[in-house]
C-alpha cells in the first residue's frame, strides 16, 4: 500500500486498518538503570517502534536516517541515540557539503516522545530538536531538525522505493530481528526518493538523492560481540542495495544482502553476499590504519541471477579512527553480464579497538 503523507495524516485511525494498536512512549534523556528484554520477533510490536525498554548504557537502541545525493557529493546523516551519555540523549549529525567540507558532531538533546501507528513511529525530541513522522506502512518519512546550537534547521522527506526488511528476510510477522549477538536490526526504509532542505548558519543545503532509515538495538553493547563490521546502502539505477557484514570475536562472519529492482525484491538473505574491502594491503579483518579504496560486493540470488557492484569511497564523511569511519561512495554495477548502472552510496566501517586491528 502506498499512501501519501497528507492523506495519512487526515486518515489516521479511520482509513488505516492498523493491525497493531497505537502505542505511546516516553524515552527520557540519558541512561536509566534497569534491565530490559529485547524484541527479536517481527510483528509483535511496531517495526519502527522502541525495541528495548531502557537505554542503560549497555542495552541500546537508535533511530538512524541518512540521505546521499545522486551525484555522491552531498550527504546528511541524523541519528537519534537515546542514552548516549549517562546524562543525555544525542543527535549524531554528519553533513557533507557539495564542496567537500564535512561536519560531524554529537549534540545533546532531551526527552523523546514517541507514538507508533501500525509499523510506523512518530517521534518528537524535546524542543523539536529532531522529529520524525513515519507512515504506518513505512512508505514515507518526514524528518525535521531544529538544532540552534549548531545552526541547523530544516527538513528531510523520504518516499520509500523498496520493501522493509530484516537481516535474513522481509518484514513479515514471525521473522527474526536477530542479526548477530547483541545486534538486532530492522530496516524500515532500505532506499527512498529523498529530498533535503536544510538551513545551516544561513546557508541553504538542498539536494535530492537516496534516503535510508533503520534501527539497531541490543540487550548489551554491540561492541561486546564484535571485531568489526562493514555496512552500507546504495541506489544504483533501478537497484536498491543494502549490505551488512559482521565479524564476531571468533572472526566468524555473519552477512546480510538485500537487493531490490524497481521496488521489487530480488533477494533479502543471510548467505547470499560477499563484501570485500579493496586497496593496497587490505585484508579481512581490516587493519583500521590501512585505507580502504573501494568495496567489491557480490550477491548471488539463486532465483534471479548474480550481481556485482563496486563502491568507490569518494569522501570521508566522518571518522574517529580506529573505531569508526563513514564514506560517501559512488557505486557501479548490476546484473553480471548485463549493462552496469551507477549510483550513490553510504558505507561505514565499525571496528572494536580492543581486538587490536589497527
Ligand atoms: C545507576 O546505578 C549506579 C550504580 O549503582 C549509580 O551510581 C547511579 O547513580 C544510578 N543512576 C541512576 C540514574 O539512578
Ligand atoms: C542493562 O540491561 C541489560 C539487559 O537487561 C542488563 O544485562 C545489564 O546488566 C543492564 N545494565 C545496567 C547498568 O543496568
Ligand atoms: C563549503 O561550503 C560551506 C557552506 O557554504 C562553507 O561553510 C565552507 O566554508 C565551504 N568550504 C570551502 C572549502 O570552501
Ligand atoms: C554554525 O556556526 C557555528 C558558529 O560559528 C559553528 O560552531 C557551527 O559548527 C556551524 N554549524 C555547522 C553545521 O557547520
Ligand atoms: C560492472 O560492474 C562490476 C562491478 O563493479 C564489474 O565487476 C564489471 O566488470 C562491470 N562490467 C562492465 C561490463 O563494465
Ligand atoms: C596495521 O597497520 C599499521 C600501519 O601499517 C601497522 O603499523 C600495524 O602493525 C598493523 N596492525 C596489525 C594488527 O597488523
Amino acid at each position: 500500500m502506498r499512501t501519501n503523507v497528507a492523506a495519512m495524516a487526515i486518515g489516521l485511525g479511520q482509513l488505516v486498518s492498523a493491525t497493531l494498536s497505537s502505542q505511546s512512549y516516553v524515552i527520557p534523556s540519558g541512561q536509566i538503570n534497569g534491565t530490559t528484554g529485547t524484541d527479536t520477533i517481527v510483528g509483535l510490536t511496531a517495526f519502527d517502534g522502541p525495541h528495548i525498554s531502557v537505554n542503560n548504557g549497555s542495552a541500546y537502541q537508535w533511530w538512524y536516517f541518512d540521505v546521499v545525493s545522486h551525484d555522491s557529493k552531498a550527504a546528511v546523516v541524523a541519528q537519534f541515540y537515546p542514552g548516549w551519555t549517562a546524562d543525555a540523549s544525542a543527535v549524531l549529525l554528519n553533513i557533507v557539503w557539495p564542496n567537500g567540507t564535512t561536519f560531524a558532531e554529537t549534540i545533546s538533546v532531551g526527552t523523546l516522545d514517541l507514538t507508533t501507528v501500525d509499523d510506523g513511529s512518530q517521534g518528537y525530541v524535546e524542543d523539536g530538536a529532531m522529529t520524525w513522522f513515519g507512515a504506518s506502512d513505512l512508505s514515507a518519512y518526514h524528518l525535521s531538525l531544529n538544532l540552534p546550537d549548531v545552526g541547523v534547521s530544516g527538513k528531510i522527506t523520504m518516499r520509500s522505493r523498496a520493501p522493509s526488511h530484516v537481516a535474513c528476510g522481509l518484514n513479515r510477522a514471525g521473522a527474526s530481528f536477530d542479526f548477530a549477538e547483541f545486534l538486532q536490526w530492522g530496516n524500515s526504509v532500505p532506499d527512498s526518493y529523498a529530498t533535503v532542505d536544510l538551513d545551516v548558519n544561513g546557508t541553504s543545503l538542498t539536494f535530492s538523492g537516496s534516503g535510508y532509515h533503520d534501527q539497531n538495538w541490543g540487550q548489551a553493547a554491540f561492541m561486546d560481540g564484535l571485531t568489526q563490521w562493514f555496512w552500507g546502502h546504495s541506489n544504483i539505477g533501478e537497484y536498491s542495495l543494502v549490505f551488512f557484514y559482521h565479524i564476531d570475536e571468533q572472526l566468524k562472519v555473519k552477512s546480510s544482502g538485500y537487493l531490490a529492482k524497481n521496488g521489487n525484491l530480488i533477494v533479502s538473505g543471510c548467505s547470499n553476499i560477499k563484501v570485500i574491502p579493496q586497496g593496497p594491503r587490505t585484508s579481512v579483518p581490516l587493519n583500521a590504519s590501512i585505507p580502504v579504496e573501494s568495496w567489491a560486493i557480490y550477491i548471488d540470488s539463486s532465483k534471479h541471477g548474480k550481481y556485482a557492484f563496486t563502491i568507490d569511497n569518494k569522501i570521508e564523511a566522518s571518522s574517529s579512527s580506529p573505531v569508526y569511519t563513514r564514506w560517501v561512495g559512488q557505486t557501479t554495477g548490476g546484473r553480471v553480464g548485463a549493462a552496469n548502472s551507477t549510483g550513490a552510496a553510504i558505507v561505514e566501517f565499525m571496528n572494536n579497538p580492543l581486538k587490536g586491528y589497527y
